[in-house]
């Protein structure tokens, strides 16, 4: 991965676009005028997509910036992009005026100053999804290796133990799966695990349709019950913090196995301990855990550590080249149509509006506090210019409110005095206009 890729170096042909990349709407700068920042080795496949749509000066740097450094890093920047390393509190927001948007490169948003970022008018875009399929297929592999009694095995086999009994070892054919939450990761894990002739039942707190021949089971105790293997896909929530302790443990079947690639919070580890100890349970597979280390070769201290057949790993199910090539192209994408077309669709910290191609019509974004009366002096402004709007959305969120007007027959020099215009309401935090 090139480290400080210059993409109209890396792609040569980027600095114009290709003709199959749809121009349909255009912003206020030229878009190769746009600096885009990108720290902590963001996936290329973002660079490719800003490249693709004629963004040409991005700037990709391997590391993280600490926060002083960053503050002049990003002082003539409109986009930036970081993982989950970079922190960006509300100095080096105060030290972007330019900056128009945030991409987190990672699932989690918290390394951003949240609000501080919403009072700037800057919206913050992640990419939640892209690796459901990464820890959906971890957790099939696992369900198929716990069967099989296969960790004890290896891990005796390491020790030149050579244990070729049948044991407990089963085919997961015709076993029932439990998966507890049946969101993004529960859905995509029920369909896999039927194709491998799994018996699937789920429980959540919300009404689900279910997928395939699975089967919602009211109460958790009931689906504790009749589970031969039980995976945990919630999230961390009140109601979710240990949510599986001695009594739940119990409550599931003898020689059952547990699997836990969600929150470490939501099992009781030391009661999971003692239901191993009993052989209770014949196994489990845990990613996450209550406490984990901060970094790579910092020392993992766990009470599970001790058992051979329990599968132990460093809360990487989300971890492939797959979920990082998504993840850079998700949010290079969403990045890319805030700026073109002002669409705001699933950013974390802002009123999320989904707009509609503009062909034809300058479109001006008002960013603002939400107050009252702001919207009919934006009108006014229209009103009074002898301006007609073809369309118009409002959405306000927290302390900020949106307002994106697409009007038509008027030229850019129009267009920009409007903007001076809006600009001077009291309430504004920034304007753009797209033509
Ligand atoms: P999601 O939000 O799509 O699904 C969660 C489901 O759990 C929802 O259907 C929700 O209604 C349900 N739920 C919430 N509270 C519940 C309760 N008390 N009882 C039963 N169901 C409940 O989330 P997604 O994307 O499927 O992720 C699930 C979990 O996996 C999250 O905790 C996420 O942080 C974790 N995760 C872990 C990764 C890893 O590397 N191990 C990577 C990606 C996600």
């Amino acid at each position: 991965h090139p480290s400080a890729a210059h993409p109209s170096a890396a792609h040569p042909s980027a600095a114009h676009p290709p003709d199959n990349v749809r121009m349909s709407s255009t912003t206020s700068l030229d878009r190769a005028k746009i600096k885009v920042l990108l720290l902590e080795s963001v996936h290329e496949s973002a660079i490719r997509t800003f490249a693709a749509e004629g963004y040409t000066s991005v700037t990709a740097r391997p590391g993280s910036l600490a926060p002083a450094e960053l503050a002049r890093a990003v002082a003539d920047a409109h986009i930036l992009g970081i993982r989950s390393r970079t922190k960006i509190p509300a100095e080096v927001i105060a030290a972007a005026p330019k900056l128009i948007a945030i991409g987190c490169f990672s699932i989690g948003t918290n390394q951003v100053d949240l609000d501080a970022a919403q009072a700037a008018g800057i919206p913050v875009f992640n990419a939640p999804f892209s690796n459901t399929r990464s820890v959906a297929e971890l957790v099939i592999g696992e369900i198929v290796m716990l069967c099989r009694g296969i960790p004890e095995r290896s891990a005796a086999a390491h020790r030149g133990e050579w244990v070729k009994t049948v044991g407990g070892a089963t085919e997961v054919r015709g076993k029932t799966l439990g998966i507890v939450g049946y969101g993004h990761i529960g859905t995509q894990v029920g369909l896999l695990a039927e194709a491998l002739g799994m018996r699937v039942v789920f429980h959540d707190v919300e009404t689900k349709l279910a997928l395939g021949n699975a089967a919602a089971v009211d109460r958790l105790s009931a689906l504790l019950e009749r589970s031969d293997v039980v995976t945990l896909h919630v999230p961390e929530t009140r109601q979710t913090r240990g949510m599986i302790g001695a009594r739940e443990l119990a409550q599931m079947r003898p020689g059952a196995h547990l699997i836990n690639a969600s929150r470490g919070t939501v099992v009781d580890i030391d009661a999971l301990a003692q239901a191993l100890e009993a052989r209770h349970l014949a196994g489990a597979a845990i990613d996450v855990f209550p406490s984990e280390p901060s970094a790579s070769g910092e020392e993992f201290r766990s009470p599970l550590r001790r058992f051979d057949n329990v599968i132990l790993t460093p809360h990487i199910g989300g971890n492939t080249v797959e979920a990082q090539e998504g993840i850079g192209s998700e949010v290079a994408a969403k990045l890319i149509r805030y700026s073109d077309n002002g669409s705001t669709l699933t950013a974390v910290n802002f009123p999320e509006v989904a707009l509609p191609e503009h062909p034809g019509k300058h479109r001006l974004l008002h960013i603002h506090r939400n107050e009252p009366g702001v919207l009919a002096q934006v009108n006014g402004v229209l009103s009074r210019s002898g301006i007609n709007i073809a369309s118009q959305y409002l959405e306000t969120a927290g302390k900020v409110g949106y307002a994106v007007i697409d009007v038509d027959g008027i030229d850019r020099p129009l267009s920009l005095a409007l903007k001076k215009e809006l600009d001077a309401i009291a309430a504004t935090i920034r304007t753009r206009v797209l033509y």
